[in-house]
């Protein structure tokens, strides 16, 4: 099914952007990839990425997922840095996620 957006946050203003999306079917949902696919050019913006997923291992759907959004974001000239994919199931999933915001708040 092909998702409406009822929002669609504006890139332009600002000059590091993070999209976050979960993993689904092995690839981004397909409500983060309209939105991506319909985002203004990201020409001098720096790009941080993160997924969540519930399968044990990140070649279970994280590590495409996190490919599929990069290829997206640099079509549209974004400069990526992070790429993280955080396991929901994981018992560290806190930790992971305090050590995502401390390298995404990195300059
Ligand atoms: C329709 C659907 C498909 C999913 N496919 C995957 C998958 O391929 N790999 C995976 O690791 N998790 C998959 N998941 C689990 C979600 O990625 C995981 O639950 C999510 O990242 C955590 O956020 P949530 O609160 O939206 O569930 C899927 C979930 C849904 C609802």
């Amino acid at each position: 099914m092909d998702p409406v957006l009822k929002e669609t946050p504006d890139v332009k203003p600002y000059d590091h952007i993070v999209f976050a999306s979960p993993v689904h079917g092995f690839m981004l949902a397909k409500v983060m990839l309209k939105y991506l696919n319909q985002a203004d050019d990201l020409f001098g913006k720096k790009v941080d990425l993160f997924v969540t997923h519930y399968f044990p291992f990140q070649w279970m759907g994280g590590t495409q997922t996190l490919k599929q959004m990069k290829r997206i974001v640099e079509l549209k000239h974004g400069e990526v840095h992070q790429m993280i994919s955080v396991n929901w199931k994981s018992k560290r999933r806190e930790s992971v996620i305090e050590n995502l915001i401390k390298q995404i708040m990195e300059p």
